[in-house]
């Protein structure tokens, strides 16, 4: 037996492996502090990970020996018996993964496409965007993120008993394991056990067109979704005769703001709106006014569509800002920054919002315009 170090990780697992770990970490730390516009970024690197897992799949079976799942997925009794070597001070040394770090390694990438799912579904139902938009409600969306942030939760449980479980097998063994994810190599030991039953042999080119192939037609198809309408989301056309009467004080504010009685109450007495004269020819009242009843009649089911009429105070059944869920998702922004003129109010939603006049209030297009001195 010679001294040279043995190859172990091919340089595909290790790209993955350092990879994954960036981009769950950068998604998870644009969550904990990033601006509320970034949640793009966020999700660009939520697909990120799932094109990622989809890749370790493949690669586990078609890729090498010690990636190959069948050379690292044991049953209960090999774990039982690597266990009790850990703990009689005699630890089992193994070439790949050993039996507890591969269940940990089936373990993290589980739960990994559980978040990817549950992300994909949370976009979906809750901010109407995504693959899954078609398909889920805003309840179901609100549903998927609970589960999201849970198994995020058990995702961070199970990555530091793995990282735990390196370092302590890297003390055990007295080798560096994470330099070998790094470099790839391992010293040679003749007792080391090898991956049971795995082909030495990698991919061969029909599996590789094969899986290529099924990821290209997968992601063809997630992208064809994401361009369908969202679901509880009617096209409705602005007319302009709205725009222009109804947005030169303030934002056009979208029907899906607030229940059809009080559109109702607001066109019912324009000459005293909110202490200002906002009246109109009645033949304009009135087209305006049944556009907006119709089109708050029409049922929304985007998340503005569904907090704020069901929120709205009854002392106050007119102001959108007035609704509990209004005032929580603005109660960060200091009072004087909606009296700054480039705002011009806090029912100018659109100096905020790009896409307030349709009603959308997408994360990813909300900016607080800011004065350059
Ligand atoms: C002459 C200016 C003017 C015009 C025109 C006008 N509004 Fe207003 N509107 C106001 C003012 C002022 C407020 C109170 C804003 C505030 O307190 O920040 C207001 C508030 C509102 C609100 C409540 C916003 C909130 O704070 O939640 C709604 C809804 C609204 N207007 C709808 C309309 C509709 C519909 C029309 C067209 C028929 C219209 N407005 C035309 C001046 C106007
Ligand atoms: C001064 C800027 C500003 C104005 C004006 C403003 N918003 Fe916002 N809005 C924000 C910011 C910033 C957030 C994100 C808050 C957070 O979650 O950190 C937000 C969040 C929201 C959300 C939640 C979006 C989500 O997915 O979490 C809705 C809905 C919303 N605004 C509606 C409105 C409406 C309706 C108006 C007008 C009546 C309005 N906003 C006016 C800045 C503004």
């Amino acid at each position: 037996m010679t001294n040279k170090p043995i190859h172990v990780w091919d340089i595909e697992i290790r790209v993955f492996h350092w990879l994954l770990l960036a981009s769950v970490a950068g998604a998870w730390l644009i969550i904990q502090v990033g601006p509320p516009a970034w949640l793009g970024l966020h999700e660009a690197l939520g697909f990120a990970v799932g094109a990622l897992l989809v890749f370790r799949f493949f690669w586990g079976l078609f890729g090498s020996e010690h990636m190959r799942f069948g050379g690292f997925v044991r049953g209960p009794g090999p774990m039982l018996a690597h266990l009790k070597s850990l703990f009689s001070g005699k630890p089992l040394r193994f070439v790949g993964h050993n039996p507890v770090g591969g269940a940990m390694i089936v373990a993290l990438l589980l739960v990994l496409l559980g978040v990817c799912l549950s992300g994909i579904a949370t976009m979906g139902g809750f901010d109407k965007a995504g693959p899954l938009a078609p398909f889920l409600t805003f309840a179901q969306g609100r549903q998927a993120k609970e589960i999201h942030e849970t198994l995020t939760n058990l995702l961070l449980v199970l990555a530091g008993l793995h990282v735990a479980g390196v370092l302590l097998e890297s003390v055990l063994l007295k080798e560096s394991l994470i330099g070998s994810m790094i470099h790839g190599k391992k010293e040679p030991h003749a007792e080391a056990l090898g991956a049971a039953g795995a082909p030495k042999t990698p991919r061969s080119a029909v599996a590789v067109i094969l899986s290529s192939l099924i990821v290209a037609g997968l992601g063809l198809t997630m992208l064809n979704l994401s361009l369908q309408p969202a679901l509880g989301v009617p096209a409705l056309g602005i007319p302009p005769l709205y725009v222009k009467e109804c947005g030169s004080c303030h934002t056009a504010h979208h029907p899906s703001l607030l229940p059809s009685s009080s559109w109702k109450l607001i066109m019912a007495d324009l000459g005293d709106h909110f202490g200002d004269d906002a009246s109109l020819p009645q033949d304009k009242a009135r087209e305006i006014g049944d556009w907006l009843v119709k089109g708050a009649d029409l049922g929304w089911d985007s998340k503005a569509g569904q907090r704020i009429p069901a929120s709205l105070k009854t002392e106050e059944p007119l102001r959108i800002t007035k609704s509990a869920f209004w005032e929580r998702r603005h109660r960060k922004i200091p009072e004087n920054v909606f009296k700054t003129k480039l705002v011009g109010g806090k029912a100018n939603c659109q100096a905020c919002h790009v896409d307030a006049v349709r009603g959308g209030f997408k994360r990813g297009g909300i900016a607080i315009p800011e004065e350059i001195n």
